[in-house]
């Protein structure tokens, strides 16, 4: 019987030893960053505007950073031809689709485009359903990288279907391709979507501006802030809550409300895609976007999402652990005054009577070595990021 045996260990020997593989198709294992045409530019988009970008990402600095997708929302297409297949603005795309999904490649970005699971999409174009083989394939011969898939026009369809239709197609259309479910939250996608998408919108559109909810749904940042802290335990690599695209640099906030955005989002592991003008942008703006210290913790291998874990009225304390042991945390100021308070070891998970290196994420220096806790003032509406390293 020890031959058996032998035989067996010879046979299970490799697997023992061969790497861990990764989760679900190895995609979007952190959360994806890059850029989308809509906040800014709306239904406004051409070729010009996706290779101009393309080249502002790779010039500027944001490619380095780790910004990767280009993704055209909204708008690019117009009617589909005699076969079905799908057909871009002959006027603002006049080279093709594949064409500028060639130049983007030819950056070493990866190119990203836009549909919908109903008949139409949200501005009226043509929507993918009962075209989703079809459009899959197409998007596939063009070079896709990333689909978002939104959920206009779609009465009397299940949410979970209609994507896992698509999702379907996308993994038979013989390219790898990031799926981003945007079905704003209404079915509760973080229950079901894993495993058909990579990412899903958990919450309405994002607005540029603070807190100015929209009777149709559209919400402002800290709003959103609130809908993620319930639904922190969903996310991780190869399924992020996706909180919506980002507003920074768009005008309707201040920078240190830019900043809290940018922080949170980064707290959140949540896809970091730019929304506004790559190619006309304040150093300040840029400063943000590129703040690679910022993109560590979102695009920490961990995956965690952070979470609030004290509040005081509007002071918040909130937490994402880090794979290294260390946290990242951010101190919150809601209000309108600015406030001293601290983020104490215990409410962040470190031994309360231990020391640890602070390092201000923002000043991008080391502030100390700190025992117990760490109180730091903070603007209205603004954050102070931390990186906690316990020592031992
Ligand atoms: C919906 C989405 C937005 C954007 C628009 C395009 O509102 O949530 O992010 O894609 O449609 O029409």
């Amino acid at each position: 019987m020890r031959w058996l045996a032998r035989f067996f260990l010879a046979l299970s020997l490799p697997l023992l030893l061969a790497p861990i593989a990764p989760a679900g198709d190895g995609l979007a294992l952190t959360p994806p960053m890059g850029w989308n045409s809509w906040n800014k530019f709306g239904c406004n988009v051409s070729e010009k505007l996706i290779r101009g970008t393309a080249d502002a990402i790779e010039a500027g600095g944001l490619k380095d950073a780790g910004y990767q997708y280009v993704v055209i929302d909204d708008c690019w297409q117009v009617s589909r031809d005699a076969t079905g297949k799908i057909v871009a603005d002959p006027e603002r795309f006049p080279s093709g689709i594949k064409a500028v999904a060639d130049y983007v490649h030819s950056k070493g970005l990866k190119f990203g485009i836009y549909s919908d699971a109903g008949t139409l999409t949200c501005a009226k174009r043509p929507g993918s359903k009962d075209h989703e083989a079809q459009d899959a394939k197409t998007y596939a011969e063009w070079g896709v990288d990333y689909l978002k898939y939104d959920w206009c026009s779609t009465d009397g369809q299940d949410t979970r279907d209609s994507y896992a239709r698509m999702s379907r197609a996308l993994r038979a259309s013989g390219r790898s391709i990031v799926f981003s479910i945007c079905e704003w939250g209404g079915t509760k996608p973080w229950l079901w979507a894993q495993g058909i998408g990579h990412l899903w919108r958990a919450t309405g559109d994002i607005q540029d501006c603070w807190d100015c909810g929209k009777s149709w749904g559209g919400m402002g940042v800290a709003h959103i802030i609130d809908i993620m802290a319930d639904i922190h335990a969903y996310s991780g690599p190869g399924h992020w809550n996706d909180p919506d695209m980002l507003e920074v640099g768009n005008g309707g906030l201040t920078l240190a409300e830019n900043r809290a955005h940018f922080s949170f989002w980064a707290l959140f592991a949540a896809p970091l895609m730019a929304g506004n003008d790559l190619q006309a942008m304040t150093p300040e703006v840029r400063e943000i976007l590129t703040n690679r210290e910022v993109i560590a913790v979102d695009q920490d291998p961990l995956g965690m999402q952070g979470r609030k874990v004290w509040d005081d009225g509007p002071r918040e304390v909130w937490v994402k652990p880090l794979a290294d042991g260390s946290k990242a945390v951010i101190l919150f100021n809601r209000g309108t005054e600015e406030s001293a308070f601290a983020a104490r070891w215990e409410d962040v998970g470190l031994f309360p009577g231990g020391k640890a290196v602070v390092r201000d994420l923002w000043k991008k220096a080391d502030v100390g070595t700190f025992d117990g806790r760490y109180e730091a003032k903070v603007e209205p509406h603004g954050v102070v990021m931390v990186k906690l390293t316990p020592q031992f």
